[in-house]
């Protein structure tokens, strides 16, 4: 018998997974794309897809990690020998994306030390693209830049010692730590962003509902695509996670909790963006339809310019950065473990053995972000691994299981066996109708898009190299390593 690790307690869990969901993707992503896809009004489509396809998606992968007690690809093995490769994929799109992941939490290390004396000045974006990270054109990949080089290093360094302890000593310890450190820092910023002037007028902005944005197909797209993100669906984490429960866990109730934790945070994250936001669109005079930006730009850019217009700019500096760094550190720890666990497995590694392979593999590529062209290449590869990676291969994931395989019966007690809350039929319809036509809509939408121009107007040998080869890469990965026959294959 194997001998697998376990999370001490159900609150360890519990705050793991919920670090994994709580990331950038809550505190830069969701508030835009709310705003973008008809303000208060959004709410009906998120919360439609939060019960259809969020809640479902996340009940099935912890049933399937739970049940089968292992890491994604040898757990789908398990289900029918055919669907090992899905498990690989998605671990090759996690190795992936944990590549460029630390880049920002290095960025954000950095921008959580400039707060102490605003070292990015008056020229936020200037200093951003220019001084901070000296970057060159797209494509163009220049020389290595070291302020950005060292501290990925360092994010590294650290990441690799909380994996090298564990899972329970290691990952558990550090999402108690790391998740209510984030949360105190994150309310703290709210509660100040909510009270400064040109608050409401942000608030405003963002909840005003424009209804008629409920009739059109993309909003619902992007409700969909939000609530898969945020709850790192289909990216072989959840499925790891869950691998360590106890036997008895309830599954059912905590996916609602993480489900529902995840998504209040992103509704107090889209609160204080906004609060913030209109205070800048208040001391510059502008309407906030002209401030609101997302991602890279807004906690760069758009924050270090609110946060000169603050009162005491260091603390919330500090506070706004390292929430960051927080937020990050425990959705990259939980991404790296998907492929610790996989290599483990696979190759019969002691864990220390597979963090050192796996993670360092990983870290040396991560350093390659590290040069002049390194924005342009992390946006490309995010860009192409999230919308050809992680949104197919969820679409696959969840064909496969309900469409092709009893499994999804088999789920379904098991779930009920162990759970308080009893799973109805509208789990198994929301898996088997709803959540395919919807995701495989979103491809349709996608290509169509990137077939008749480029994302970014990036150049087109830059896209296809660092875009489509990546992320059809990482599905041939998959296929490769399952289809070989390695030593330790078990029969
Ligand atoms: N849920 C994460 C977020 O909102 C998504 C993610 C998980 C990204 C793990 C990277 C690693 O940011």
């Amino acid at each position: 018998m194997e001998n697998r690790s376990q999370w001490g307690t159900r609150l360890g869990f519990l705050l793991a997974a919920m670090g994994s969901a709580i990331g950038l993707g809550n505190i830069w992503r969701f508030p835009a794309v709310a705003y973008e896809n008809g303000g208060g009004a959004f709410f009906i489509p998120y919360l439609f897809a939060l019960i259809t396809a969020g809640i479902p998606m996340l009940i099935m992968e912890y049933t399937i990690g739970h049940k089968y007690r292992s890491s994604a690809p040898r757990s789908f093995k398990r289900i029918s020998s055919g669907m090992e490769w899905i498990g690989w994929w998605q671990v090759a799109i996690s190795f992936v994306i944990s590549t460029y992941y630390p880049v920002i939490i290095a960025w954000s290390l950095m921008y959580t030390y400039f707060s102490f004396s605003q070292g990015w000045g008056t020229e936020t974006s200037q200093f951003f693209f220019q001084d901070f990270l000296d970057a060159s054109d797209a494509g163009v990949f220049g020389e290595i830049v070291p302020n950005v080089l060292i501290p990925i290093a360092i994010v590294w360094i650290i990441a690799l010692f909380i994996l090298f302890r564990g899972v329970k000593n290691g990952i558990e310890l550090a999402n108690r730590i790391f998740i209510p450190l984030l949360i105190i820092s994150f309310l703290l910023i709210v509660i100040r962003a909510v009270t400064l002037p040109g608050a409401l007028t942000g608030l405003n902005a963002f909840f005003a509902p424009d209804w008629s944005s409920i009739a059109n197909g993309s909003v619902w797209v992007a409700a969909y695509g939000q609530i898969f993100f945020s709850l790192s669906i289909a990216f072989a984490i959840m499925i790891t996670f869950s691998s360590y429960l106890p036997k008895d866990a309830d599954i059912t109730n905590n996916a609602f909790i993480t489900g529902f934790a995840n998504s209040s945070f992103e509704l107090i994250a889209g609160i204080g963006v906004f609060a913030a936001l209109g205070f800048m669109a208040n001391q510059t005079a502008q309407p906030v339809s002209e401030v609101v930006s997302d991602g890279i730009a807004l906690a760069f850019v758009v924050f270090p310019q609110i946060i000169n217009q603050m009162p005491a700019p260091a603390l919330f500096g500090v506070l706004f950065f390292s929430s960051l760094v927080l937020a990050g550190f425990s959705s990259m720890v939980s991404i790296s473990e998907t492929y610790i666990a996989a290599l483990q497995e696979k190759f019969s590694l002691s864990r220390r053995a597979s963090v050192a392979i796996g993670g360092g593999v990983a870290a040396i590529f991560s350093l390659f972000f590290a040069n002049q062209g390194g924005i342009y290449l992390l946006d490309t590869v995010d860009y192409f691994i999230n919308n050809y990676g992680v949104a197919l291969v969820g679409l696959v994931e969840i064909v496969a299981i309900s469409w092709f395989a009893k499994e999804i019966n088999h789920l379904y007690e098991h779930a009920n066996g162990v759970s308080d809350i009893q799973l109805g039929e509208w789990w198994k319809f929301s898996l088997r109708v709803i959540t395919p036509i919807v995701l495989g809509y979103m491809m349709l939408q996608n290509l169509r898009y990137d077939m008749t121009q480029n994302y970014s107007n990036y150049p087109s040998e830059f896209l296809f190299n660092f875009g489509w080869m990546v992320a059809l890469g990482a599905m041939a990965f998959g296929a490769f390593i399952t289809i070989r026959k390695w030593p330790n294959d078990e029969k």
